[in-house]
C-alpha cells in the first residue's frame, strides 16, 4: 500500500505536527455523539480475484458483522477482476446486512481520473449494502490528494460523502467532507519504523488530522501490527517493521478516549503486510506473502477488539463492561530478534527492485523496534491470576475484572497460559506454536502467532491459493501447514 509519494506526504504531515501550537486542545469538540459513530474495516479486493460467487464473501461478512463492524470499505486498484469481486462482494454484504463502501487505492488510480472514478461511485451507489452516510454514497480511498473533487461528483451524478485519506497540508481538506489517516502505526514521517530524532506516534497523527479537518468527521485507524518481508522473488520488494507489540491493545485505549466518528481497522486480509485480523481461510491468492503468513492466525485480535467495539459504538471509554466471554488473547514474534538467518533468507539473494526505497537485506528495516516479548491481553468478568509460561521464563499476574495487558521476556520453547481463582485452574493452553531459535522456512519472520484460551475449535489454515507461492525464492526446506501437527493422537489429529 505503501507508495514512493508518500514519502512527500508524511514529511508534510510531519511539519504540520511540528506546527501544531502546544496549547491546542482536542477536547470533547472532536468526540462524536455515539449514536453517530460507525467502525469500518480495511478488505483488499486485490488479491480476491479467485472468488467465485457471492457466497465466497459470506463468512467474511457474518464474522465482521458479529464483530460489530459496521462495513468494508472495499479498497480497489484496476485489476481486470475488481467488477466481478465488487458485484458479489456487495450481493453478499446485501444478503448478511452488511454495508460496504469503494475505497479507491491511488497506487493504481490516478487523480487525473476524477470522472471515471465518479462513474464507478455510480455504477454501485444503487445497490442496497452501499453504506450511506447523512444519506449520501460513503466513499473512501488510499492516498488521493489533489483529485478534482466536483468534477468526481458530477461523474457518479450525486452528492457523496467523500471521507478519503488526503494528507494534513496536501489536499484540500475544505472539499472533502471527513478523512481517513492510514498511518495506524508509530513511525518516522518517512514510512518507517521511529529514529530518537524523528519519533511520530499514531496519537500525533490523530492531531494532525484533526487540526486539519477543524470539526469535520476524522476516520481513525487501528492496527495491530506491521511486518513485511518481500525479497527480489517478487517485483514489489520491500522489507521493514513498524513497531507493533502491543499496539493492538494501546491504540484500541487510545480510540475510546478519543471518540471519533469514525474507525477504520487496518486491514481484514492485508496478508503482505501483517495486518491481517480475518481469517487464513478467507480465500485468497498469494501474493507471495505465505512465506511468514502460513501457520500465522491472527483471528485472537478479531476477538480481542470484540468488547472494544461494543464500547466504542456505546459512547464508552473503557471496554470492561462488555466482555461476554471470558479469554485469554496472546501472541508473539515465532523467533527470538538476534536470530540470524542471513544465509538463508530471501531478501539475501538476487537483484531486488528498489525504486520504492523500501527493500533492504536481511532483517527487516526497524527490527529493533520490536520487543523480545510475548503480550496477553486478560478479557475477564471478575479478578484472577494469569500464569505465562514462556520458554523456560514463567511470570504470574493478579489481573482485574475487565480487559488488561502483560508481557513477560520471550522465550525459547513452549508457550504456555493459564487463568486461576483462589487457587483453582479455571482455563488453560499450550501454544500450538514454539518459538524456536531456528529460522523457519530459511527466513526472517517478523509476523506474529496469535492464540486465545480457549482455543478456537478449528485451525485457521491457508487454502491451495493462498499458499501457492510459498517456495518460491526460499533457499531452505519450507513444510507446508505444519500448525497442530504434532498434536497428540488424541485429538484426533
Ligand atoms: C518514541 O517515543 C516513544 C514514546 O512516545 C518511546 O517509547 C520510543 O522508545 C521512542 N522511539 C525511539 C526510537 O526513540
Ligand atoms: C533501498 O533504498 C533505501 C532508500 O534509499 C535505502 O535506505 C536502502 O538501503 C536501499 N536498500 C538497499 C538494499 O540498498
Amino acid at each position: 500500500m505503501f507508495a514512493k509519494s508518500l514519502f512527500l506526504v508524511l514529511i508534510g504531515l510531519l511539519s504540520l505536527v511540528a506546527a501544531i501550537p502546544a496549547f491546542y486542545s482536542l477536547g470533547d469538540a472532536v468526540s462524536a455523539d455515539a449514536n453517530d459513530r460507525l467502525i469500518f474495516c480495511h478488505f483488499m479486493i486485490g488479491i480476491t480475484g479467485n472468488r467465485n460467487s457471492a457466497t465466497d464473501y459470506d463468512d467474511d461478512m457474518k464474522r465482521a458483522k458479529s464483530l460489530g463492524i459496521d462495513a468494508f470499505a472495499l479498497n480497489i486498484g484496476v485489476d481486470p477482476y475488481t467488477d466481478t469481486q465488487l458485484n458479489f462482494a456487495y450481493e453478499s454484504a446485501a444478503n448478511n446486512d452488511m454495508k460496504v463502501f469503494l475505497s479507491f487505492d491511488f497506487n493504481w488510480w490516478h487523480i487525473n481520473q476524477a470522472s471515471e472514478i465518479g462513474q464507478k461511485i455510480k455504477q454501485y451507489a444503487s445497490r442496497p449494502a452501499q453504506l450511506k452516510v447523512d444519506n449520501k454514497i460513503f466513499v473512501s480511498s488510499f492516498a488521493g490528494d489533489g483529485i478534482d473533487v466536483s468534477q468526481m461528483k458530477s461523474g457518479a451524478g450525486q452528492d457523496i460523502f467523500f471521507v478519503p485519506n488526503f494528507h494534513p497540508g496536501q489536499g484540500n481538506f475544505n472539499d472533502i467532507q471527513g478523512a481517513l489517516n492510514w498511518m495506524a502505526w508509530p513511525n518516522d514521517g518517512n514510512n518507517k519504523a521511529p529514529t530518537s530524532g524523528n519519533n511520530i506516534t499514531v496519537a500525533d497523527g490523530d492531531n494532525a488530522y484533526m487540526a486539519a479537518l477543524k470539526g469535520k468527521p476524522y476516520l481513525a485507524p487501528a492496527s495491530a501490527w506491521f511486518s513485511t518481508h518481500f525479497g527480489s522473488e517478487v517485483s514489489y520488494s520491500k522489507n521493514w517493521v513498524f513497531p507493533s507489540d502491543l499496539l493492538w491493545y494501546t491504540r484500541w485505549n487510545e480510540l475510546l478516549a478519543l471518540g471519533p466518528r469514525f474507525i477504520e481497522i487496518v486491514t481484514w486480509n492485508d496478508y503482505g503486510e501483517s495486518h491481517y485480523i480475518g481469517p487464513l481461510s478467507s480465500p485468497h491468492t498469494d501474493d507471495g506473502s505465505s512465506k511468514w503468513v502460513m501457520d500465522m492466525p491472527h483471528e485472537g485480535w478479531l476477538e480481542m477488539s470484540k468488547p472494544f467495539i461494543s464500547a466504542y459504538k456505546a459512547g464508552k471509554d473503557s471496554p470492561d463492561n462488555f466482555i461476554d466471554e471470558e479469554k485469554i488473547i496472546y501472541w508473539y514474534r515465532p523467533t527470538p530478534r538476534d536470530l540470524d538467518c542471513d544465509a538463508t533468507d530471501t531478501t539475501m539473494a538476487g537483484n531486488a527492485n528498489n525504486a520504492s526505497g523500501n527493500f533492504f537485506r536481511g532483517r527487516p528495516n526497524g527490527w529493533e523496534s520490536m520487543a523480545d516479548e510475548v503480550f496477553v491481553v486478560s478479557l475477564l468478568k471478575s479478578p484472577g491470576t494469569i500464569q505465562v509460561t514462556s520458554g523456560k521464563n514463567s511470570k504470574s499476574f493478579d489481573a482485574k475484572a475487565g480487559a488488561q495487558a502483560f508481557t513477560v521476556p520471550m522465550g525459547v520453547g513452549q508457550q504456555k497460559f493459564a487463568l486461576s481463582r483462589d487457587g483453582k485452574e479455571v482455563m488453560s493452553d499450550t501454544s500450538l506454536k514454539d518459538i524456536v531459535n531456528k529460522c523457519i522456512c530459511g527466513i526472517y519472520n517478523f509476523n506474529a502467532y496469535v492464540g486465545t484460551v480457549p482455543v478456537a475449535k478449528t485451525i485457521d489454515k491457508l487454502g491451495a491459493d493462498g499458499i501457492a507461492r510459498l517456495h518460491e525464492g526460499l533457499r531452505a526446506p519450507c513444510a507446508e501447514n505444519t500448525l497442530g501437527r504434532h498434536m497428540p493422537t488424541a485429538t484426533g489429529v
